[in-house]
């Protein structure tokens, strides 16, 4: 049995009704409650979690450090500038995946460069909700990462 976090950033708490034409019109509650039972298929415990603040995450993060095989992330616009979650994920050494469901190489220049990247084991984007279920099946691939 591996242990999942699936972490969401800043605004991901208004999906479903933010941006629809780019983000979809599921909730949060709806996605997650998908990728449980998708989890749950494939025998893997999940939590979800979300925050819109940088420090939060961060605490998220640490706290889950020892519990979780791997991470499924998706920052938000802290993906694009945050260099206190790149250092949060390379100092926890757990296995995350960064998502987003829209295409961040075709949008504004700024969304192009995610700085999280490199500290991440991979990322998938602009597949909407299934960027996070292909991040899932990375996870599981990798198996569990008791250290
Ligand atoms: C996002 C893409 C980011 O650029 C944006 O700031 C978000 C959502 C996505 O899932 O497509 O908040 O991470």
């Amino acid at each position: 049995m591996i242990n999942i976090l699936v972490l969401n950033g800043p605004n991901l708490n208004l999906l479903g009704e933010r941006e629809p034409k780019i983000y979809g019109t599921m909730t949060l509650a709806q996605l997650n409650s998908k990728l449980a039972a998708y989890a749950k298929k494939k025998k893997a415990s999940m939590r979800a979690r979300q925050s819109n603040s940088e420090g939060e995450l961060i605490d998220l993060l640490h706290a889950h450090r020892k519990w979780a095989d791997g991470i499924v992330f998706n920052p938000g616009a802290y993906s694009h500038y945050s260099y206190a979650l790149r250092d949060a994920i390379a100092s926890i050494g757990v296995p995350t995946i960064e998502v987003h469901l829209s295409d961040i190489k075709k949008r504004e220049a700024f969304r192009r460069v995610s700085v999280i990247e490199p500290a991440c084991a991979g990322q998938f984007y602009g597949k909407g909700i299934e960027s996070y279920f292909s991040a899932i099946d990375a996870l599981l691939k990798r198996g569990a990462n008791r250290r």
